[in-house]
């Protein structure tokens, strides 16, 4: 029984691997990382503490305007060889589709996706609600579209390259999706009110991991459940999670 569920866990974990984390990949020494809305704050520090902390790795940056990104170029040019800066707007899903473009003619694969990018206020433009009345609908739809629907988007976009990606040329088995969200997105942490967009935005942008997560895992348990349980049936087993790979992806 014991042997039976041990080798039910081996094949789980090599047709894992096999269907996402192809090694067919080029592989690069350090792996490939992608920090989105990294012109500066959290996610200009994740770039260089990714060039820093090792000495190989190849890191895509994206931002808006990569010209005016000034603290972005000085790490362009220390770090050459390893540092892409690549234009990216979240609210411009062909910006996103044209560096999913560039990342796979140039490297083919991702091992870590870092999504940064986030508003709370632009001066002018949009202010954290403190009363009902200051909430307008035009800042409700700019943070909801900067924080939610923009990570989601480039999850999608990079969806191929981090399951091809894995742990090619890292210590890990498989790739690594963040994205940084904000404890104010927590219904019951909310104990304050206030600041309508954006604890909305990130509650919303929680969900939408959190779904994505659900249809990865739901897929991983039910290839586990049929393998454990139909050993003998292995066709039907593969069928069965065909058809589980093409509903989820
Ligand atoms: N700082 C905190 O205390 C804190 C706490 C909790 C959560 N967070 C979250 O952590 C993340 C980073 O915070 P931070 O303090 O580093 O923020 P930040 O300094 O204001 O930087 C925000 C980044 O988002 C980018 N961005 C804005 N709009 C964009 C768009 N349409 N497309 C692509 N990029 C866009 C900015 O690029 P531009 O230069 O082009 O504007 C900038 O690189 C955010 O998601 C924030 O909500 C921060």
């Amino acid at each position: 029984m014991v042997k039976a569920a041990l080798f039910s866990h081996y094949i789980m974990r090599t047709m894992v691997k096999r269907v996402f984390f192809s090694t067919s990949a080029t592989k690069l020494e350090g792996g490939v990382s992608m920090v989105q809305g990294a012109s500066r704050g959290i996610g200009l520090e994740f770039v260089r503490q990714l060039l820093h902390r090792k000495e190989t790795g190849h890191v895509v940056a994206t931002c808006r305007d990569p010209d005016s990104a000034t603290d972005l170029q000085k790490l362009k040019k220390d770090f050459d060889s390893r540092l892409n800066i690549l234009p990216l707007d979240v609210t411009n899903e062909s910006t996103i589709e044209e560096a999913a473009t560039t990342i796979r003619d140039t490297y083919g694969y991702l091992n870590l996706l870092i999504n940064a990018s986030g508003i709370l206020s632009i001066p002018n433009l949009l202010q954290p609600e403190t009363t009902l009345s200051k909430v307008e609908k035009s800042s409700l739809l700019l943070t909801y579209e900067v924080n939610a629907i923009g990570p989601i988007l480039v999850v999608k976009h990079m969806w191929p390259f981090l399951k091809v990606g894995g742990g090619t040329g890292t210590e890990r088995e498989v790739a690594v999706v963040a994205n940084l969200s904000a404890r104010v997105g927590s219904i019951r942490d909310n104990g304050l009110g206030g600041w309508h967009s954006y604890r909305a935005s990130k509650t919303a942008l929680n969900q939408c991991m959190f779904i994505l997560f659900l249809s990865i895992f739901m897929y991983f348990l039910s290839c586990y459940l049929h393998i454990c349980i139909s050993r003998s049936q292995l066709k039907t087993v593969l069928i069965f999670a065909l058809i589980q790979f093409c509903i989820v992806y």
